[in-house]
């Protein structure tokens, strides 16, 4: 798997990353679990996205996460680039969410203990909070490198002016923000169109999309109803079926076959586009099973795009 420098760091990511949001609570079996996360692995991914809140319930992921890794994966450490989050709410107590030294530095505490790790690669703000100020929140995320309990820093769901302002402070603190998670879609497009995608690359950060398939929609598996086996089907915390209009369905017709046209699934062609025109240190996946593991990454066979096919995929998204 080709692998990208965030900015000038030390810190390398292979093309795609595995995520953690679903897939990895309770609901789900501690073999299937094992064999998404290790084929991933074995198909070259070495990053795995995960978050304190990730589940159900909060927490099983990185539980999930800790059983696989120590039984199958540990001896690999130090090839191994694990990321976390903290900020994203866990209950109404004000220490439940947010970005105050309290929550940060009590949640990466957690993060490790149910890991059983002495560090995380990458310790993320999960949600910019608008009540505590941010130089408190770069302070802690600051104090957490320091003590070691994380190597690099990142930030999720800011806006171009919160990156920007938690940037310069964490720039002073030396200890920079290294990467910035953002979503971004064929049907979400707002990181390349707000401005967030200009101040990563005028401070030269890495950068990772999430939803790229838009939660399952961007393979065409809803173009024929809600397939029993399927996110919506069974675990519709996130997405519900009222999300697959007929504008989107058709907007995936038409695109499925602009795909197939390239050789490639939806799946492939979401990946590549978002990859290719996002300019992404790395693309996260999410997986039900192995399969879409071997789909999705196989999406690096063909990666790049000529303008004719850009101007008919956003002619596409525009009807
Ligand atoms: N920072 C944040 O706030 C944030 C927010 C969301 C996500 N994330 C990160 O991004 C990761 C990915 O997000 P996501 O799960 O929304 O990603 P996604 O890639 O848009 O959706 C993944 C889901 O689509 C389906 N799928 C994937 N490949 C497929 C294929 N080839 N064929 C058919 N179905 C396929 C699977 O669901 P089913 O098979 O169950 O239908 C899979 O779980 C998360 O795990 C997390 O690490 C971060």
């Amino acid at each position: 798997m080709k692998q990208y420098r965030c900015g000038r760091s030390g810190l390398v990511l292979p093309a795609m990353t595995l995520g953690f949001w679903h897939s990895f609570g309770d609901n789900v079996p501690y073999e299937v679990q094992k064999s998404i996360m290790c084929r991933a692995f074995d198909l070259g991914i070495y990053h795995f996205d995960l978050a304190n809140c990730y589940g159900p319930p909060d927490g099983a992921a990185e539980d999930a996460f800790a059983r696989v890794f120590h039984s199958q994966l540990q001896g690999h450490r130090d090839e191994i680039l694990i990321a976390t989050k903290a900020g994203a709410p866990l209950g109404d107590h004000p220490y439940q969410s947010g970005g105050s030294a309290k929550h940060l530095i009590s949640n990466i505490d957690k993060s490790l203990r149910r890991m059983n790790l002495d560090y995380v690669d990458i310790f993320y703000h999960h949600l910019p909070d608008p009540d505590t100020d941010i130089q408190e929140t770069a302070d802690a995320l600051s104090r957490i490198v320091r003590q070691g309990k994380a190597l690099y820093i990142g930030v999720s769901n800011y806006s171009p002016e919160q990156l920007e302002d938690i940037t310069e402070i964490l720039r002073e603190n030396k200890t920079p923000c290294v990467i910035c998670q953002s979503s971004y879609s064929m049907l979400n497009q707002d990181y390349a169109k707000n401005g967030l995608a200009d101040v990563v690359q005028r401070n030269h950060m890495g950068s990772i999309a999430y939803s790229v398939l838009a939660q399952g929609v961007l393979t065409g598996k809803y173009s024929k109803g809600i397939p029993k086996d399927s996110r919506i089907a069974v675990d519709p915390r996130y997405i519900q079926a009222d999300a697959i209009t007929d504008e989107v369905t058709n907007k995936v017709h038409a695109l499925t076959e602009l795909a197939v046209h390239r050789g490639q699934s939806l799946a492939q062609m979401a990946l590549a586009w978002a990859k290719y025109t996002g300019k992404f240190t790395s693309v996260l996946i999410g997986a039900s099973r192995p399969s879409q593991v071997d789909e999705n990454v196989a999406a690096l066979g063909r990666m790049d795009f000529s303008e004719d096919e850009l101007d008919a995929i956003q002619r596409i998204l525009a009807e």
